[in-house]
């Protein structure tokens, strides 16, 4: 009992905020219009920091248009969204905290060996939201959720990143 209690305040602890049931709705349904479109978000990303393009070996000083339609590009578009997609997914039910929190901390850890600075987390987030912005129904309630959730994801993130 003990045991679980102590369990618990380290998952409040680790994701101090946990989404709401209405937020976690509003995230899946937005992220359901966008995530098929893999390609597009990868290449709004690198097209609005192309520092972050450079960091990615394959396609590092290499025009976006050439590289936009490969199918390594594809593959590397696939990777990023499916992660948001199995973080959405499990939001919205406390019982996936702990889960949630061990995904984005791997994340932030692999991130940190390739040298990924918060800054460029920091865009990515910014153009990530810009994207999903325009390409949903967005009102402060949407933007509210996805700012909550991101600031979650990314409270994780800049800790293993530390
Ligand atoms: C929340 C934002 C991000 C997510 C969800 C994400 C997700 C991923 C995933 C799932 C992988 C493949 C698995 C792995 O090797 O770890 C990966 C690889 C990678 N990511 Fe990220 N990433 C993010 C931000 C960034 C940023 C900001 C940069 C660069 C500035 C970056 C650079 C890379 C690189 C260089 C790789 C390895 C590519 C390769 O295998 O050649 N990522 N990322």
């Amino acid at each position: 009992m003990k045991f679980f209690a102590v369990l618990a305040l380290c998952v409040v602890g680790a994701i101090a905020s946990p989404l709401s049931a209405d937020e976690a709705a509003l995230l899946k349904s937005s992220w359901k219009q966008v995530s098929h479109n893999e390609v597009e978000i990868l290449a709004a990303v690198f097209a609005a920091y192309p520092d972050i393009q450079a960091k990615f070996p394959q396609f590092a000083g290499k025009d976006l248009a050439s590289v936009k339609d490969t199918a390594a590009f594809a593959t590397h578009a696939t990777r990023i969204v499916s992660f948001f997609s199995e973080v959405i997914s499990l939001s919205g039910n406390e019982a996936n905290l702990s889960a949630i929190y061990s995904l984005v901390s791997k994340l932030g850890a692999d991130h940190k060996a390739r040298g990924i600075t918060p800054a460029q987390f920091t865009e990515f987030r910014t153009a990530l939201v810009a994207y999903v912005s325009s390409h949903v129904s967005w009102g402060d309630n949407v933007a509210a959720a996805w700012n909550h959730g991101l600031d979650n994801i990314y409270a994780a993130v800049f800790k293993a990143l530390e």
